[in-house]
């Protein structure tokens, strides 16, 4: 694994936001696997700025987002469709059409999985994904379990997650308690993979990510398998390793 560490979150913004961007300037059709959270709120900053100093062009990118809260209107401000638009998407060139999201809303939601996954195999895999990390280990929804999840799939939220969100609700009962997710196949066939945390309350799964067992009660530790991940750190969340 490729581990850097950075001063603060400004640093990790351009250089996450410069190496995602670097990825469309080596291939301009790119496939980009994209996260919601406030860890990859900088470098999208940074992309936005690069588009609009005309040194990048997104025309022909297509995009999977990692999840999506379930029953959740999706012009809610606090879906991720919403979250995306706002934090990047309304600001660059990606056409509508080349931007995928799990349909949390979706009648049959088995079969909007499925669906997923034949659309991710048929753009031709994603070259890059860009992942936060849960306080519990957790990438996107794959919460610790007894076992890894290996596509798309529907999820119970772990309290812990609830609870880590709830930041953005009103109020805790308001945050939705399932989710649509990529699973760990999911990502793990992505052929790059950059994951970014910030903050002493990532310290442990960092830590764990990187050389602790590699076990599906920390799902991040399977990415030990993946032959090119990069970690984009800041001191407080490097501080266990
Ligand atoms: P955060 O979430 O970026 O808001 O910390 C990361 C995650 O839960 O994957």
């Amino acid at each position: 694994m490729n581990v850097l560490i950075y001063d603060n979150e400004e640093q990790i913004g351009i250089a996450a936001g410069n190496y995602m961007c670097g990825q469309v300037l080596q291939k301009p059709d790119s496939v980009l696997g994209l996260a919601t959270g406030s860890t990859p709120l900088k470098p999208y900053k940074q992309m936005i700025e690069l588009y609009k100093n005309g040194a990048i062009d997104f025309s022909k990118v297509t995009t999977f987002n990692l999840d999506e809260y379930v029953q959740l209107d999706v012009n809610d401000k606090n879906s991720y469709h919403s979250f995306m638009h706002e934090n990047l998407f309304n600001h660059i060139n990606i056409p509508e059409e080349n931007i995928n999201f799990l349909n949390g809303n979706a009648e049959n939601l088995e079969q909007e999985c499925i669906n997923y996954e034949s659309k991710i195999k048929k753009a031709g895999g994603i070259d890059i994904q860009l992942l936060g990390i849960g306080s519990n280990g957790h990438i996107a929804f794959n919460e610790p379990s007894d076992c890894f999840q290996r596509w798309s799939h529907v999820v119970e939220l772990k309290e812990s997650t609830v609870q880590d969100n709830s930041r953005f609700f009103k109020s805790i009962e308001e945050v939705p308690t399932k989710a649509v997710t990529m699973g760990i196949g999911s990502i793990m066939q992505a052929k790059k993979i950059l994951i970014i945390a910030l903050g002493q309350n990532k310290a442990k799964a960092i830590k764990q990510l990187i050389d602790g067992n590699v076990t599906p009660l920390c799902p991040a530790s399977v990415l030990q398998f993946h032959t090119d991940v990069t970690l984009m750190l800041d001191r407080d969340a490097a501080s266990l390793i």
